[in-house]
């Protein structure tokens, strides 16, 4: 039977817990899902692509059939250069929907072959958004529960350098 790949393109600065869960769901119904992290797309990102990488690849390490990349220009060309068939893309609320469709049938005029399949987050996440990620964490506010634990430090030492070099100074148990 013929592989169903999928790419999930996004922006992912930073990964969210929404972003988890749709990769979850999502290779859940293709056999392969890609997570494509686009290069350039904001003047002013927190972090680079390759940080995003990093931590997109530490994150979804333990789906089998999920890879991480990186790609630019347009979704719909790199999707064909990977051979997906179809474009994840979440839906959280309806103030989603319009972009959503927009980018969608914009796709489609570009390459009609190519499906997008839209899927909703678990409701818990569906206020969370990177940039409201980072817009409360630069204004010193808790993002817990909004991204896993890994990209919550992640952020802490982006937004505060001197944590890490803290979390480098401290003397490990026992030692002295
Ligand atoms: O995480 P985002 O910002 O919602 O992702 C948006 C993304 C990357 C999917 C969209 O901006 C995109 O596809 N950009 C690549 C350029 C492109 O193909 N533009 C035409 C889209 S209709």
């Amino acid at each position: 039977m013929k592989k169903v790949t999928a790419i999930y393109p996004g922006s992912f600065d930073p990964p969210t817990n929404g972003h988890l869960d749709l990769i979850a769901r999502g290779s859940k119904i293709f056999d392969e899902l890609i997570v494509a992290i686009l290069c350039n797309a904001e003047k002013l990102p927190l972090f680079s692509v390759a940080e995003r990488r990093l931590m997109l690849d530490n994150l979804t390490a333990h789906f089998k059939n999920v890879q991480v990349d990186t790609f630019d220009g347009l979704t719909v060309d790199y999707a064909l250069r990977a051979n997906a068939s179809a474009i994840l893309r979440g839906i959280r609320a309806i103030s989603d929907y319009e972009y959503e469709l927009q980018m969608a049938l914009m796709n489609r005029k570009l390459h009609p072959e190519l499906e997008t399949v839209f899927m909703m987050p678990a409701e818990q996440y569906s206020y969370i958004s990177s940039r409201l990620v980072r817009e409360v964490a630069q204004l010193g506010g808790s993002i817990k529960d909004l991204v896993p634990e890994m990209v919550e430090q992640r952020v802490r030492e982006k937004l505060d350098p001197a944590i890490k070099l803290k979390d480098v100074r401290k003397p490990k148990a026992g030692k002295r």
